[in-house]
């Protein structure tokens, strides 16, 4: 049998043998990396506002658990996202594990100048692809973003690197089907100004997997040297199916939201994000490699839900892993004999 016809082989989830299914182009060994934004995109739609120190506690566990990125807060007007009115302290306070970035969204040149003071890796801007919802969510047109991040990435040229968030990349709450045309050519004018990297964002969960594959296909190659990720919510049931699709598309950096939380609290009908240990559990079982330990990634987990208090959508952390085990029926002997006799 080929490697390659082996699902699962990753460490602790090891496949008992037989358990192999014909190939697929997931089955081999692929990195991917995971971006974790419960801190930024899960606690600004929260209704309550998370102690700092408490924050800075579960940063500096994630630190630790083989992310690639983590969002950490963002800069935005504290009267837009209260949630996330101590970014300054949080930043400052925050332990950094070398081999992680350390991520921040900024909506204007406001909010990159504090971030620029905080010793930030990486300065996540954002704006819309839809009009509605870019005027909703940041009060400006299009246009004015535009020219507002232009800037921007010109003032952090050589000192921090710029990642482009395009919200509603797959369709808008409001305006309905967002043209693809329409995202891939604010995504060329951004390449042109010379970001690092570009993430296409479905802000309310309406992407599907073959929209998915047809628009990112070809953004290796249209964006050739730019980090591409891809940022799902999961607000109807489609998230982890549209990462197959971005894996298959050639996509290897996925924003994920631990125990599920998130949302845009500017977007109508907005829940949470895909779950990062949802998503690590799913594949590690196919045998990709996020680097990540999902054991420490369902105790951060359990440590962001007892924060916000409620009930939260993540899965693995309340059924256990695939390979989980449980005893059988006590009487299952007596049932065999029955069966037997029959
Ligand atoms: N950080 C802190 N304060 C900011 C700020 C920033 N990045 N940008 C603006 N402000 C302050 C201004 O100083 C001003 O303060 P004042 O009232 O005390 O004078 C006030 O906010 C209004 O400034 P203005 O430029 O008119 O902003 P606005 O009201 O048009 O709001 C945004 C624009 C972009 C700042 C605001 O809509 C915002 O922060 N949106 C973020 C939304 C978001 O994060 N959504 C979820 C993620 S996709
Ligand atoms: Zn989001």
């Amino acid at each position: 049998m080929s490697e390659h016809n082996s699902v699962g082989n990753a460490p602790g989830t090891a496949r008992p043998a037989g358990a192999s299914v014909a190939p697929s182009p997931w089955s081999a060994p692929r990195r991917v990396h995971i971006h974790d934004v419960a801190m930024r995109d899960g606690l600004q739609i929260e209704p309550i506002f998370v102690p700092t120190e408490q924050k800075i506690a579960l940063i500096n566990a994630l630190g630790h658990t083989g992310l690639s990125k983590i969002e950490a807060t963002s800069f935005t007007s504290p009267k837009a996202i209260p949630a996330l009115r101590d970014a300054e302290e949080l930043m400052m306070g925050i332990e950094r594990v070398p081999g992680v970035k350390y991520v921040c969204l900024v909506p204007n040149l406001r909010g990159a100048e504090r971030a620029m003071q905080c010793n930030i890796d990486e300065i996540n801007l954002v704006m819309s692809a839809s009009e509605t919802h870019n005027l909703a969510n940041l009060k400006m047109t299009r246009d004015q973003s535009f020219l507002a991040l232009s800037k921007i990435i010109d003032e952090a040229a050589g000192q921090v690197d710029v990642n482009i968030s395009i919200s509603t990349a797959f369709g808008c709450p409001m305006e309905g089907v967002v043209a693809p045309e329409e995202v891939l050519r604010l995504g060329d004018r951004f390449a042109e100004r010379g970001a690092q990297g570009i993430t296409l964002c479905d802000t309310t969960g309406m992407a599907n997997p073959t929209q998915v594959e047809a628009l990112c296909s070809g953004l290796a190659r249209r964006w050739p040297g730019l980090e591409l990720t891809l940022h799902f919510h999961n607000t109807r049931g489609m998230g982890l199916a549209n990462v197959i699709a971005g894996l298959s598309a050639g996509i290897d950096r996925y924003d994920s939201s631990l125990a599920g939380l998130g949302g845009c609290p500017y977007a109508p009908g907005a829940t949470g994000n895909i779950c990062t240990e949802d998503l690590v559990h799913m594949l590690d079982s196919m045998n990709m490699n996020t680097g990540t330990d999902l054991g420490l990634l369902v105790s951060c987990a359990r440590q962001m839900a007892k924060m916000v208090g409620r009930e939260v959508p993540g899965q693995v952390m309340k059924a256990g892993p695939w390979d989980k085990r449980f005893p059988p029926p006590p009487d299952l002997e007596q049932t065999r004999e029955r069966a037997l006799a029959r």
